[in-house]
């Protein structure tokens, strides 16, 4: 087991930035990326980075939108408000990394699929691109402190993929890693942090259709501080399993060890299934702030898409238990 030292915000309770902090950032930010989105550039010299990706490399051909996904039952939130409010620790642990996660090298990426399969590969981006069925999915993302946006994501089903590397009967799990390169991501130099960034699905949830591995947004090639070149979106899931920056896919016969789960158990669980009635121990999770608008709406279980997995946990009667202890 891995033993960690860490100092006292790191301490489960304040793992993450404590809410009145985000709020007071968050309302900064979100004045400040709407400014850049009405074509005033009021912005200071860090925001050159998010307004060079606002007219970022396009997507080309366009991918087709898949029809099953046009309709997220919200608008899709505004570019440069949420090309603007990442979390992505491995840059800091605040929200504002876009010019930070400038400074990842995305060129010559390379993605290994390995453990317990019977093709184990590695593939660049131009292969992935070419072979998968690459499609827009507009798709609702819930993050567990409580605030939610609608993404035009451009990807693929990892079933996709799966069927290509054939995973083993002895695969029960699949394990995304993320880069580590603390020479470029400051974050990553914070020893207390169990990098590299680790998440987790049954091999059950990932080859359920709605899990996605995204390399577009906005019908541009992904944007560094979204996790470029590829992330995963599982979207009746808190965030915090979105993991971005893959580098590796491992099917394993173990559950993997979390991240977050390692950090704080009792807040960050293995199923972290989106869900109104547990409370997180320091968020409520009854409603949710739409990023970019203000607005606060109910959460709906499994973030509104129980119809196409509520099945998978049918046996499991302790759940919501399991989700933040
Ligand atoms: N993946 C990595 N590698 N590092 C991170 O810090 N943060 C997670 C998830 N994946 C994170 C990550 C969290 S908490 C959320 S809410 C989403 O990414 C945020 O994705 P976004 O910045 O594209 O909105």
């Amino acid at each position: 087991m891995k033993l960690l030292r860490r100092p006292d915000w790191a301490l489960p309770e304040r793992a993450a930035t404590p809410e009145p902090m985000f709020r007071n950032r968050r309302a900064f930010m979100i004045g400040g990326a709407a400014t850049v989105a009405g074509g005033a550039y009021l912005l200071g010299g860090t925001d050159h980075a998010a307004r060079a990706d606002l007219a970022g490399e396009a997507w080309d051909p366009a991918a087709p939108r898949n029809p099953d996904f046009t309709n997220a039952g919200r608008p899709i939130t505004d570019e440069a408000t949420n090309s603007t409010y990442n979390n992505f620790y491995e840059f800091a642990s605040h929200k504002r990394i876009y010019d930070k996660a400038q400074a990842l090298p995305t060129e010559g990426w390379t993605l290994e699929i390995t453990g317990e399969v019977e093709q184990p590969m590695t593939l660049d981006m131009d292969a992935l691109r070419k072979k998968m069925p690459i499609e827009e999915r507009v798709i609702r993302h819930r993050c567990v402190e409580a605030w939610s946006m609608v993404v035009p994501w451009i990807g693929f089903e990892l079933a996709a993929l799966m069927k290509r590397a054939a995973p083993l009967s002895s695969a029960k799990f699949v394990e995304f890693k993320s880069f580590l390169k603390p020479e470029i991501a400051d974050g990553q130099r914070a020893r207390y942090y169990p990098w590299a960034y680790t998440e987790g699905l049954t091999i059950e949830e990932a080859a359920n259709p709605l899990t996605f591995m995204v390399m577009g947004a906005y019908g541009k090639v992904l944007p560094k501080q979204f996790g470029a070149p590829i992330r995963l979106h599982v979207p009746w899931k808190y965030g915090f399993k979105s993991a971005k920056s893959i580098t590796t896919i491992r099917f394993a016969k173990e559950r993997p060890v979390s991240f977050w789960e390692e950090l704080g158990p009792r807040e960050y669980g293995f199923w972290a299934n989106v869900n109104p009635e547990v409370r997180h121990p320091r968020w409520s999770q009854a409603t949710e702030e739409v990023l970019g608008t203000g607005e606060r709406v109910p959460t709906q279980i499994y973030n509104g898409y129980g119809a196409q997995v509520a099945h998978l946990y049918s046996g499991m009667s302790d759940l919501g238990d399991k989700l933040f202890r």
